[in-house]
């Protein structure tokens, strides 16, 4: 086993043997650790053995060739840095190997000079990509931390406050006067609303840190509709709104997660309900193309002015109207467009203040 020494360790993979013996002399004068192998088997055994800083490999080889060794080494040595030596001056197979993951490459003939700034420049590249997976590393160490916070330290205590609660309304309920009983009426309703952010904040920093991917079955895209519709149902009679569906006869199913494109429903046509005032309707149509199911649900509401409509996807964003009287943490939309995008889809927007605002979900099929 080589020693790393700190300047860091080269393998040359090359048939010539002048070619590594000149690579071998002019990098150990510059410090660096050198082992040289004269065909490609050779070459990937002896990597996966010494686990090398930066290798170089030749293009042309007898049996492996140079691209194969390149795929090879950058799949199982983790921040290799390659560098391809192309013997015939073929730019092509230079780009081709690049593009399968070498970092540089170095024209016969070359000069020590030239051999060194390559040398130097990987070892560069190396370690600004070691940095960049560490960064990333600690960042995923973060969010999966803050998930874990959230979840222990926000949503148990916020599910055991609301389960007093609901018992004090049990025990107690009968013994107290109105006004107390509307505290705790109030108490529930912040509760309730903390709950929810706490459940989309958890549900984004899932689908964010690669924790959530959505299931890849087929969805029925009239039947969730439906569903959602029927779930939707007394909050809408409550809110004095009327519901209309269109939906095509010969809509195709989807690839996609149940679940999830429920929940980007029951947000969008909650909103709907949330940013009508009584008396108002909200359309729910589905039809498709060649390449897409499409769900668009109109409301008659409040409508959202146009300069605010490119910011309502992001998270935390609300629209302050005078007459603002919902609640929300802003964070219903930014779900539904990660929903939307983690199935290869979009969700748009059009909007008239005053009339009324359509958002239309796009599904590839
Ligand atoms: N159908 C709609 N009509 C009018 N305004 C809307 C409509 N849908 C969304 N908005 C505006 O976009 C903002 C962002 O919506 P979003 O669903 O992300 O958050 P929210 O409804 O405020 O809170 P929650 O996270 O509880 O859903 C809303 O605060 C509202 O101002
Ligand atoms: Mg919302």
């Amino acid at each position: 086993m080589v020693e790393k020494t700190n300047k860091g360790l080269i393998l040359v993979i090359d048939d010539e043997e002048s070619i590594r013996d000149g690579c071998r002399q002019t990098l150990e004068k510059s410090g660096y650790d050198v082992v040289t192998a004269e065909n490609g088997e050779e070459g990937v055994r002896i990597a996966r053995e010494i686990q090398p800083d930066v290798a170089f490999v030749d293009l042309k080889m007898p049996s492996i060739c140079g691209i194969e060794i390149i795929d090879v080494l950058s799949k199982d040595i983790s921040d290799i840095v390659l560098i391809v030596i192309t013997g015939y001056a073929s730019i092509v197979s230079a780009v081709d190997s690049m593009k399968r993951g070498a970092y540089d490459y170095l024209p016969k003939p070359f000069t020590p000079d030239q051999l060194r700034a390559v040398a130097m420049r990987g070892f560069d590249h190396r370690n600004l990509k070691i940095e960049t997976r560490k960064l990333r590393e600690e960042k995923e160490q973060m969010e999966k931390n803050f998930i874990t916070f959230v979840s222990h330290e926000m949503r148990s205590p916020l599910l055991i406050v609301e389960q007093y609660l609901e018992a004090l309304r049990t025990v107690a309920g009968g013994c107290l006067d109105k006004d107390a009983n509307d505290i705790i009426e109030r108490c529930n309703k912040r509760i309730h609303g903390l709950k929810d952010l706490v459940e989309h904040w958890l549900d984004i920093s899932h689908i964010e840190s690669g924790i959530f991917t959505p299931e890849k079955k087929p969805v029925d895209i009239p039947g969730i509709i439906m569903r959602s519709v029927e779930d939707m149902t007394p909050l809408y009679h409550i809110r004095e709104l009327s519901m209309e569906t269109d939906i095509s006869e010969d809509i195709p199913e989807v690839t996609g997660d149940e679940e999830s494109l429920v929940r980007v429903l029951a947000n969008i046509m909650g909103n709907a309900a949330k940013y009508t005032p009584s008396g108002g309707k909200v359309s729910i149509r589905a039809r498709h193309d060649e390449y897409y199911v499409s769900i668009s649900i109109s409301d008659t509401g409040t409508g959202i002015p146009k300069e605010k409509l490119p910011f309502i996807f992001e998270p935390f964003y609300r629209v302050k109207g005078k007459e603002e009287k919902q609640r929300g943490s802003g964070l219903g939309l930014n779900f539904c467009k990660k929903i939307m995008e983690a199935h290869g889809g979009k969700i748009e927007v059009t909007s008239q203040v005053g009339e009324g605002t359509t958002f239309v979900l796009e599904l590839p099929k």
